[in-house]
């Protein structure tokens, strides 16, 4: 096939390996809640996906993208095109699920969703533990940790990790955790470079994945951010100078940096373009004019969970409503 990119893997702490980007499958948010694939959608966006060099797949349950990214795998091991081992699902047990026992029974859940044997990473998704109704629950999440890792003891993930912890909490599961996670999900763009919690995960031997890698590049719920847009300046004369668009310098931005990009798209121009970014390298001085970006500005931060005693990031003067709760 000719826009086949082989895509280097990273070798993680427990010995296995991560292909170098994945790919983003959250639909979104509307006034109805999370936006659903209709008449599969996504299982067609994973099919071309697979056949363009794609083997990494990030989803969570309540993503509600598990069952198609499941259904697509199948069919493409079916066909012949790859075995299970060549694909790493990343998926992340949701904040109702947080208890000891709930965390096995949520694993399996997504195995009967997706048809598979084993996802190949499990990750917390939050450190915030809800009781079903979405009230807060005084469930520690080392607790969550232990059921994490008897999901792993029970080979029903490969690999165990943390998504949107804070440096404090992260080394709370390393000290007290009887195993190490692998990996750390957090949001990462030229407006959230997140250089001291990427230097501390990576010291201790944690792989680093970067979500909303595009940032301000790109619209987000409706609207325009402030921030660097697909023309400006630094941006462009980067790309130009490699051949490459501004999306393309940004994840290779994020790869240089030994961050795996995780970017969402739907469009099959885009995937191509997102995943071609392994024929070029930026100098050290092209990464920091890109640093230069920061603000520390989240896109998603879950400011109505702020009273909640393991919110992870810093509080705001007026949290947004709680969309889980109407
Ligand atoms: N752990 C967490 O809490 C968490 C939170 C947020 C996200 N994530 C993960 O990270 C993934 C990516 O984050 P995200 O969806 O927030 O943001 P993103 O990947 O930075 O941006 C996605 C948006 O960019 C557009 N796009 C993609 N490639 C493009 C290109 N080359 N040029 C122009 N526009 C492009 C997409 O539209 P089209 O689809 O139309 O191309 C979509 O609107 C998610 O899907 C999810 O898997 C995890």
């Amino acid at each position: 096939m000719s826009s086949f990119v082989d895509v280097p893997k990273i070798k993680m702490l427990d010995g296995r390996e991560m292909p170098g980007i994945g790919l983003g499958t959250y639909l979104g948010f509307d006034k109805n809640g999370v936006v659903k694939s209709i008449d599969k959608q996504l299982r067609d966006v994973v099919l071309d996906a697979i056949d363009i060099g794609y083997r990494h797949f990030d989803t969570a349950s309540i993503y509600d993208t598990e069952a198609e990214i499941g259904e697509a795998i199948r069919m493409k091991i079916d066909e012949g095109v790859v075995k299970r081992e060549d694909v790493f699902i990343t998926t992340k047990l949701w904040n109702t699920q947080h208890r000891r026992e709930e965390v096995v029974t949520a694993m399996r859940e997504v195995l009967n969703k997706t048809g598979l044997n084993y996802v190949d990473l499990f990750l917390i998704h939050w450190p915030i533990g809800l009781n079903a109704d979405y009230s807060y629950s005084d469930v520690d999440y080392l607790e969550t940790w232990r059921g994490m890792e008897d999901v792993q003891r029970l080979g029903l993930a490969k690999s165990i990790g943390v998504s949107n912890f804070n440096k404090e909490q992260l080394q709370r599961v390393i000290n007290e955790g009887t195993v190490k996670p692998v990996a750390l999900q957090i949001e990462v763009h030229p407006q959230i470079i997140q250089k001291d919690l990427i230097s501390f995960a990576r010291s201790q031997g944690l792989v680093v994945l970067g979500y909303s890698p595009f940032g301000s590049l790109v619209m987000r719920y409706g609207m325009r951010f402030p921030g660097p847009r697909m023309d400006d300046p630094a941006l462009v004369s980067i790309a130009e100078k490699y051949g490459k668009t501004p999306a393309q310098v940004v994840l290779r931005w994020v790869v240089d940096r030994h961050v795996v990009p995780l970017p969402k798209t739907v469009n099959h121009k885009r995937l191509v373009e997102n995943i071609s970014i392994f024929d070029f390298k930026l100098t050290d001085e092209e990464i920091e004019r890109i640093n230069q970006f920061n603000s520390n500005t989240r896109y998603t931060m879950p400011s109505f969970w702020q009273t909640h005693q393991h919110y992870p990031f810093e509080k705001v003067a007026k949290p947004i409503p709680d969309p889980f709760r109407g």
